[in-house]
């Protein structure tokens, strides 16, 4: 299972340090088999020791330049980051993000050789209209993105479930995963409302590699649960 955390605008530097100090002493007896992916917020960003991956929550196709409040390759490489998140539905809908955006970012970090988590999801109205209407919304996320990109990891993340503590239920989950991984071969991630109480059961499901959690992983109590559960 993969276990990733996305802070989104959460925790300092001095809180991420705390947070990744607690979390490389539990993740010593963690299991082989698990992998831990940590995104804090980009004044966090630092190299950190500990067995988890720590990665970019965003970054602007460039290695340099004038993007004003940006940052590009200089600034992941200073503490060597190769993992990026890209296509989040807070990125599509509130920072206007358009696909074309969107897999511009996606191709200069792949020609890059970083480790994308690559998101998609669809919002409630989307959901509501039944099943053909979530394909054809998350196969459009894919327009431009080369999922033959070894290094690629998708995220499937409801735009309704997160945030919301309303997480998609299990069958919801399965046949969307199902359906996913008939039009690709990576490895598919679960987010939205994942938290203690129902990892259990998300992580049983088959198609589900792992998870992409918000609020549950902002407490390192609370996320090292759910890795230990
Ligand atoms: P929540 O776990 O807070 O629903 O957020 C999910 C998410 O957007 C992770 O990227």
């Amino acid at each position: 299972m993969i276990f990733a955390a996305n802070f989104k605008t959460n925790h300092t530097r001095q809180s991420t340090k705390a947070y990744l100090e607690s979390l490389a002493f539990k993740l010593s007896q963690k299991r082989l088999e698990d992998r831990v992916l940590i995104f804090p917020p980009a004044t966090a960003l630092d190299r950190y020791e500990g067995d988890f991956t720590v990665g970019a929550q965003n970054a602007y196709p460039t290695r340099n330049g004038a993007f004003t409040g940006e940052i590009g390759l200089e600034q992941l490489e200073e503490f060597g980051i190769k993992t990026i998140l890209i296509g989040h539905s807070e990125r599509r809908e509130y920072l206007c993000e358009s696909q074309e955006k969107v897999a511009e970012k996606y191709r200069f970090f792949m020609e890059e050789g970083f480790e994308i988590i690559y998101c998609i999801g669809e919002p409630l109205e989307v959901r509501e209209s039944g099943e053909k209407a979530v394909r054809d919304y998350l196969l459009a996320q894919f327009q431009g993105v080369d999922l033959s990109y070894k290094n690629v990891i998708v995220a499937y993340e409801p735009i309704w479930a997160i945030g919301t503590g309303r997480s998609a239920t299990v069958e919801e989950i399965a046949s969307t995963h199902a359906m996913l991984k008939t039009h690709m071969e990576r490895l598919l991630l679960y987010g939205g409302s994942v938290k203690p109480a129902n990892i259990k059961e998300i992580a049983a499901i088959e198609g589900v590699d792992g998870v992409l959690v918000g609020s549950a992983s902002l407490d390192v109590e609370s996320f090292s649960e759910m890795i230990f559960a």
